[in-house]
């Protein structure tokens, strides 16, 4: 099991091993691994002839300095995790340091105004982090294809958008949603629940199901309302934003038509995490 944590060890090792045929899948993430993540990547194992997994806690994305602190770093269960699915996966695993050089700032991206929706609204330079640290590990890894979870939807939209506007020669692949027996879309955030709460939140992907029923013979507004009611109604949540927008440009929908693909999206605090899922409409 190969584990780099300086991004010049990686790029000297990659030089080493591959020639102008091979392909590089890469999965990024901020570690405390899941099932969800694995699954990203086993579809990079199937797809390429190496896989590089990242595991670093980017400081820029954090809009919250107690979300940062509190975000679980659990290196050698991970290392774990990713060899009991194999052995040859190349961690990647280096220090703010190795990756800022003392220059903890985002750069500021376009993403034509996907950045301005739902989590880019409630996040502010949320998605400007996200896009410095994926563009950055872009440029160390090289990736042939780089595997995205629809869990975090938009981001997965906003990489798209980075790598079409900058040019960059990497496919982003996006991958389905993994959860829990329950129906709770899995997340490293979970862990922060309580029992209880665990099987309570189970609530949300019910009501986004029922949601996606109702989409096909009521409004957008109704299905909003229906969802807004069911969480007022249950004193342990607080829903932070409901909305249903197409799956292109993000932009929240009063009309369901047809031509488009549309999606439901959700934020809910319970016991002050807070929690996102998404589900595809029609
Ligand atoms: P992280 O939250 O660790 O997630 C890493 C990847 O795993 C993301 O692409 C995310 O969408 C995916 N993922 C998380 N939960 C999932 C689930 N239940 N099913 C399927 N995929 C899931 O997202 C990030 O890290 C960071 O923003 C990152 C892209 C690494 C940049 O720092």
């Amino acid at each position: 099991m190969l584990i780099f944590n300086r991004q010049e060890e990686l790029k000297n090792h990659l030089k080493s091993v591959s020639g102008p045929n091979t392909t590089i899948g890469f999965v990024p993430t901020m570690g405390a691994l899941h099932k969800g993540h694995l699954s990203l990547i086993k579809n990079s194992l199937t797809d390429n002839q190496i896989t590089i997994v990242s595991i670093f806690v980017n400081p820029t994305q954090f809009n919250n300095a107690e979300d940062l602190e509190k975000y679980p770093r659990t290196i050698e269960i991970d290392t774990e995790k990713i060899e009991a699915v194999s052995k040859e996966v190349i961690i990647f695993a280096p220090s703010v340091e190795d990756i800022y050089q003392g220059n903890t700032v985002s750069a500021s991206f376009n993403f034509d105004g996907l950045e301005n929706q739902m989590e880019g609204a409630h996040r502010p330079g949320h998605f400007d982090g996200v896009g410095t640290i994926v563009k950055r590990l872009f440029e160390i890894a090289n990736p042939t294809n780089a595997y995205f979870g629809e869990k975090d939807f938009q981001q997965l939209q906003i990489v798209k958008k980075m790598v079409k506007k900058h040019h960059l020669s990497v496919n982003v692949i996006g991958c389905p949603i993994f959860r829990e027996e329950n129906g709770l879309a899995m997340s490293s955030r979970n862990e922060r629940l309580s029992l209880k709460a665990r099987e309570d939140a189970a609530l949300i992907y019910k009501t986004l199901k029922t949601a996606k029923e109702k989409f096909g013979t009521n409004s957008a507004k109704e299905v909003s309302e229906y969802v807004e009611n069911v969480f007022k109604q249950n004193a342990e949540f607080k829903l932070e934003y409901f909305e249903i927008a197409d799956e292109e440009e993000l932009i929240s929908s009063a009309e369901n038509k047809k031509d488009k693909k549309y999606r439901a999206f959700i934020a809910v605090f319970i016991n002050n995490i807070r929690l996102i899922d998404n589900i595809a409409l029609n």
